[in-house]
């Protein structure tokens, strides 16, 4: 069996330090979409934290989607297998639409979601992601709003997870993914 033999360090970015980079993007998006309509797309599952409490920071009338991608598989390697799950429902065409992502790091799950999404006929198609890692980009992608840059180093909480753990910490704080199988 595979047991994890290794536990976050203390936090990078604090719950304060969260808190009120949020409510800087929040009131931010809602003056650059004044008066406009506006979905928001959470993209599944790293990104539920932060798409719950950004919305809470727009002042504006949202819309509200969920999409599935993933790329990682349990491991800190990414693969270039990525697997899309759609909603299905027609909310992108003629619509001003913002994904909201937990973390850009090498690009491919952004470059391969844009892909899929841009021939949809969205009004406007911008991005917000809570965490920008550019030491690791491998495609490039614009970013539209990003909460904060952070180094090379594996993190977990607020969302994001080592091996589906840990996304319940209200901090963001290194892990040094290590296994050991007995
Ligand atoms: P990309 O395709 O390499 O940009 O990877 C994006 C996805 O990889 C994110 O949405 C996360 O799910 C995952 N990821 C990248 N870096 C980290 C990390 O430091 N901790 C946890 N997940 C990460
Ligand atoms: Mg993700």
């Amino acid at each position: 069996m595979e047991k994890l033999i290794t536990s976050p360090n203390k936090a990078l970015i604090t719950e304060a330090q969260i808190r009120a980079r949020i409510r800087e993007l929040g009131n931010q998006i809602s003056i650059d979409y004044a008066d406009q309509e506006l979905v928001l797309v959470c993209v599944l599952r790293g990104a539920t934290l932060f798409f719950a409490d950004l919305a809470r920071e727009i002042s504006l009338p949202l819309r509200f989607e969920f999409l599935q991608i993933s790329s990682y598989n349990n491991s800190t390697h990414p693969s270039k297998d990525i697997e899309f799950i759609h909603t299905g429902s027609d909310y992108i065409k003629h619509r001003n639409v913002l994904i909201v992502e937990d973390i850009i790091d090498t690009g491919h799950t952004l470059n391969f979601l844009l892909e899929h999404l841009k021939p949809l006929n969205p009004k406007s198609l911008k991005i917000c992601t809570l965490l920008n890692k550019p030491s690791r980009r491998q495609v490039s992608v614009h970013i539209d709003y990003a909460g904060f840059e952070v180094p090379n180093v594996f993190l977990v909480g607020y969302g994001l997870d080592y091996a589906q753990m840990y996304r319940n910490l209200p901090y963001i704080a290194v892990i040094e993914p290590f296994t050991n199988s007995e």
